[in-house]
């Protein structure tokens, strides 16, 4: 049932670009609209949403904070992302106007039911974006977007986040498409991206092998520590998150711009740091504020391992170690950018002697708040 490979999480990581392309399946046409007809909120509802509130844990929030800046984006309404957790115990400010969005792979993670249920109690719609069918979070939703990542058994999740972040563009795109915001265009352009982005995905697995021996050689180490900016600084998050739970290492991600504000006093002789490198055109303010922060590490010893998108050559002379990943829309690359960090934290995992499918302390499914 691995289908030939040694863990289930090998063999989901692998499974990536066609739980992309599946969740794509049946929801854009050929002229680049989106036809989500499933999201069962009437589009004049839509129209009046005036905020959005992601709720999440884990993994799952992760995607979130990366979906915030597609929404807010290409819808123009402002939008928080809120641990699931913590949402309903700050009273937060909802109504008929909001737009709750429950992310969960399972469906049945306890505080991210009872965020929902909060929602729905103070009048606002919640959708869920889930991947288990009648699942209870869905149940519970006003209306549901499933993820089509196929059943994810492996404990950390890898394909349900993918396609988590898939129906987060979705949702993003539609309501721009709905409200006709002044990005028409470049959502029918980012429309026909996704639709090419599987193969993306699908090239970044093809060339994983140097990740694999990289994290190898990391075995020993005790701290491995994420930088990203924008939407890469969700996938440092991510990065480290996966690390923690596989590897059992200290694992912390940062936004680049804080490492002045304190995190750059823990760099030292041979710590390895991760980069995630923002696409250098569009945002190439970014990009050059993050090549002088992996330049700065490394002067204090930092052993830096840089994701980059092909044909960025300004970061070679300061990588240590360069993973590339093919270019993408700015707003897609965390598509891209989380794939070999999962594959490092799996390989990690498996040179530190742990089980990856069944990480100590942790369950697949969090049905106790
Ligand atoms: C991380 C992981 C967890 C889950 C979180 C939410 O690899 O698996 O952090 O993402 O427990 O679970 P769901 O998405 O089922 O609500």
């Amino acid at each position: 049932e691995k289908g030939g490979y040694d863990y289930f999480m090998l063999k989901e990581i692998a499974e990536q670009p066609k739980a992309v392309a599946d969740t794509l399946l049946g929801r854009v046409d050929a002229s680049g609209s989106l036809t989500l007809d499933e999201v069962r909120i009437a589009p004049g509802a839509l129209r009046e949403v005036d905020k959005v509130v992601v709720v999440a844990c884990g993994t799952a929030f992760h995607a979130g904070l990366i979906a915030k800046y597609a929404i807010e984006h290409w819808t123009r309404i402002p939008c928080e992302v809120e641990l699931a957790s913590e949402f309903r115990y700050r009273d937060p400010i909802l109504d008929a106007q909001t737009l709750v969005i429950a992310i969960s792979q399972s469906g049945e993670t306890m505080d991210t039911l009872m965020a929902l249920r909060h929602a729905r109690e103070q009048g606002a719609k919640v959708l869920a974006v889930c991947n288990t069918n009648g699942s209870t979070i869905p149940r519970e939703s006003d209306a549901v977007l499933y993820t089509h990542a196929g059943p994810e058994v492996a404990v950390a999740s890898t394909k349900a986040f993918l396609t988590q972040l898939v129906a987060c563009y979705l949702v993003a795109l539609y309501l721009g498409q709905v409200r006709g915001t002044k990005w028409g265009d470049e959502i029918r352009a980012v429309v026909r991206d996704l639709s090419r982005i599987a193969e993306d995905v699908e090239q970044v697995l093809e060339t994983m092998e140097p990740v694999r021996e990289l994290a190898r050689s990391l075995a020993s180490k005790n701290t491995v520590l994420f930088l990203g900016r924008h939407v890469g600084y969700p996938v440092a998050l991510e990065g480290a998150l996966k690390l923690k739970e596989l590897a059992y290492m200290h694992a912390e991600g940062f936004a680049a711009g804080e490492l002045k504000h304190g995190p750059i006093a823990l760099i030292e002789e041979d710590l390895p740091v991760v980069v995630v490198v923002p696409s250098p055109k569009g945002r190439s303010v970014l990009h050059d504020k993050i090549v002088s922060n992996i330049q700065e590490i490394r002067a204090r010893g930092a052993r830096t391992i840089v994701i980059a998108e092909e044909g960025d050559e300004t970061v070679v002379p300061y990588a240590d170690h360069l993973i590339r990943i093919p270019a993408t829309p700015v707003l897609l690359q965390p598509l891209v950018a989380t794939v070999p960090l999962q594959v490092f934290a799996c390989e990690l995992a498996t040179a530190r002697g742990n089980e990856v499918d069944q990480p100590r302390n942790l369950a697949k499914s969090v049905t106790v708040e």
